[in-house]
């Protein structure tokens, strides 16, 4: 008989935790559209109760991060969750270079005259030192989105822990495989599922993690409040996905080591971003039209918006609306789990174009 380590390798967690586990039982939670539950037991409306396979998930989630877990319909939804109970005339910090739908969240809030919004460098550790104990919300995203750009999380979460500062963490871009912000001290940390934990590009979810009960309270409440629940076939989806999610970085994140080393010495190429982990790499061409062309030279690589999948996905970055201010030959390249040697010669004659 095996004996389990104590604590599992975060690897084994992903495959062994979340599921049924009793005698004659499924080893996964079956799709279980559901909405009311018979009265008479602790459950009784999903919204605001939760369900078995929520429940699943959030404990895959939670544990990966020795934390507890709320999961939600999307990753904009569990952003929107951590700002959601901000009170009028909060003072919210945000990088410079960010993800721009919660650069918009975080906007719309502020032209309502809910808060108000100062933004830094990610790379500024003095800067987001400084305003720590002075804004309410600190939202820390690590590596940004798309320029790559990483926080000194130990130095600035030391200075944001013991303040009045909520400390966040957008987390989507490392996994909680490689980078656990909650350890370092901070209050949040927020994943977009439908990314590395989904891993398949055919499902929208999110989850927020902490270890303050107070904190998980008020995140289940308001995803009550605001509806914001995942489905049942996306959060067996994202379960699903979770199993292989250890596997499935491993594999991108070495590809992601090769390519970068190819794409640097490559003529075409300028400016090779890579926060030296994870599968996510950004790297420019001359211009927009040249950026534009590799982006339909593609063969293997698909040409499309988001990342994290087992498939290889890119796009130009300021062809986003709302993201002109990006170099326009900036490519924000998601590398998935092909054969290494396939993407770079998908790659090398996409440039010769
Ligand atoms: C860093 C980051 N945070 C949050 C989100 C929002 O997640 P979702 O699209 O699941 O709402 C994204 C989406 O691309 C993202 O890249």
């Amino acid at each position: 008989m095996s004996v389990a380590h104590d604590p599992l390798d975060p690897s084994t967690w992903v495959v062994t935790a979340g599921r049924p586990g009793r005698a004659g039982e499924p080893l996964n939670y079956p799709i279980s559209p559901v909405s009311t539950f018979a009265h008479g037991a602790e459950r009784i409306y999903s919204r605001g109760d939760s369900t078995p396979a929520w429940e699943a998930l959030e404990t895959v989630l939670g544990g990966l991060e020795e934390a507890d877990a709320v999961s939600f319909a999307s990753g904009m939804a569990a952003a929107a969750a951590v700002f959601a109970p901000l009170p009028t005339g909060s003072r919210v910090l945000l990088p410079d270079d960010c993800y721009h739908g919660v650069v918009k969240l975080a906007e719309n809030g502020s032209q309502q005259a809910r808060w108000t919004v100062e933004r830094l460098p990610m790379t500024d550790t003095d800067g987001w030192c400084s305003r720590m104990g002075s804004v309410d919300l600190a939202w820390i995203e690590s590596p940004t989105n798309p320029l790559l750009e990483t926080a000194d999380l130990t130095t600035i979460l030391r200075a944001g822990s013991g303040t009045s500062t909520l400390v966040a963490v957008d987390n989507t871009f490392a996994t909680a495989l490689r980078q656990r912000p909650l350890d370092l001290g901070a209050d949040l940390c927020m994943q977009s599922s439908t990314k590395f934990i989904g891993g398949h590009s055919d499902l929208l979810g999110g989850v927020v993690t902490t270890r303050r009960p107070d904190l998980l309270k008020q995140l289940r409440e308001t995803r009550s409040l605001q509806g914001a629940t995942p489905g049942a076939l996306e959060t067996f989806l994202a379960l699903r996905g979770v199993r292989t999610m250890a596997l499935r970085l491993d594999r991108a994140e070495s590809t992601a080591r090769f390519l970068v080393k190819q794409l640097s010495e490559h003529p075409a190429v300028f400016n090779v971003r890579y926060p030296g982990f994870g599968s996510m790499v950004s790297f420019e061409t001359l211009d927009g039209e040249r950026a534009d062309r590799l982006c339909q030279a593609l063969g293997v690589i698909i040409h499309a918006t988001s990342l994290g999948g087992v498939e290889s996905t890119l796009e130009r970055r300021a062809a986003t609306p709302g993201q002109e201010h990006l170099p326009a030959g900036l490519i924000r390249f998601s590398v998935g789990c092909e054969a290494p040697g396939d993407l770079w010669a998908d790659l090398q004659q996409a440039l010769q174009t």
